[in-house]
């Protein structure tokens, strides 16, 4: 059966993913975002309702993060108008070993409607598509948290369990772990990067204090200072937060994608071997 399904955070990195698997099995897609028409922003709750209008399912992507002050508002909000609307279920996009997100897991759980929560670790993506294509770019990554094992999960997986539980009712009420299939370090990370393109990138091992500063010095917005050092600091430096998980497994039949195939598929893209833009 055909369904109207709304993927907010559609031109992101697992929502563009989503929003074209759900295209590909037939489904009517309708991209929640603010350049979109309606358009649908986090920030202005009247477009909320509009975003939502003759919408079957949905897929709630939050952002920037869920553990930011005002995502519980925000997904009280939508999830209230969802309601109204008559949804019938959403799937929403969660941050691994992030307390402050699993407060807005309870709003989803509590809301009345049918639900999925997909908790993901870092993705592979942030250093193909985000904020760590730069560095790679440009031969050079500097960061904190260099004993922090992630097990970092590819966005085509997350979208693959994603299409999956939003469509498949028996996923009612679950939390699906997503990570990737091995813990790795962001020096591993980096080593695995410049082996798959033959490109000499080096690792350093900076603090916490020395990479805020950074980030401060390239203009980027305290309130996004606070949220990279919440989640390097409080996600990565809990190890408990990195267990691997077999969910993806469970739910699609076959094992996650190892970081080494991602950088196989990604390095004939050449997104890497790109200079740095900004
Ligand atoms: N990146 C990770 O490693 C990771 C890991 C676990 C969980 N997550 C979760 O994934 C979510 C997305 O994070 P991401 O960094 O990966 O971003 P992303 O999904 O790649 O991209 C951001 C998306 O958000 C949309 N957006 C930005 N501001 C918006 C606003 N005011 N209203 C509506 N849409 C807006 C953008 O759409 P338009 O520009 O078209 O409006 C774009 O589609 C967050 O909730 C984060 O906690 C991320």
């Amino acid at each position: 059966m055909t369904s109207n399904i709304l993927v907010i955070g559609g031109t992101g990195k697992t929502g563009k993913r989503v929003a074209q698997n759900l295209t590909a099995q037939g489904h009517n897609v309708r991209i929640g975002g603010r350049n979109n028409d309606p358009a649908f922003d986090w920030d202005d709750p009247s477009t909320y309702a509009q975003a939502l209008k003759d919408m079957d399912r949905a897929y709630i992507v939050y952002y920037p993060d869920l553990a930011v002050p005002g995502a519980k508002k925000a997904i009280q909000t939508l999830t209230d108008a969802a309601l109204k609307s008559g949804l019938e279920k959403v799937v929403l996009l969660s941050g691994k070993g992030e307390k402050e997100a699993e407060a807005c897991e309870d709003i989803v759980a509590n809301s009345g409607l049918n639900y999925t929560v997909v908790r993901a670790s870092w993705f592979n993506q942030n250093f193909s598509e985000s904020f760590l294509l730069d560095p790679i770019q440009a031969g050079h990554v500097a960061l904190p948290m260099p004993e922090a094992e992630v097990p970092f999960v590819d966005a085509d997986d997350i979208a693959e369990v994603v299409t999956e539980v939003l469509l498949n009712d028996a996923y009612n009420s679950q939390i699906i772990t997503a990570t990737g299939p091995r813990k790795m370090t962001f020096k591993e990370i980096v080593n695995e990067i410049a082996r798959g393109t033959g490109r000499e990138v080096a690792f350093q091992s900076i603090s916490q204090e020395e990479y805020n500063a950074a980030m401060k010095a390239a203009g980027v917005p305290d309130d996004y200072i606070w949220l990279f050092d919440y989640l390097f600091r409080e996600v990565l430096g809990n190890p408990e937060n990195q267990d691997v998980s077999n969910d993806i497994e469970k739910v699609l039949g076959r094992p996650a994608t190892d970081f080494r195939a991602f950088v196989k598929k990604t390095a004939k893209t050449g997104v890497w071997n790109q200079s740095v833009t900004s």
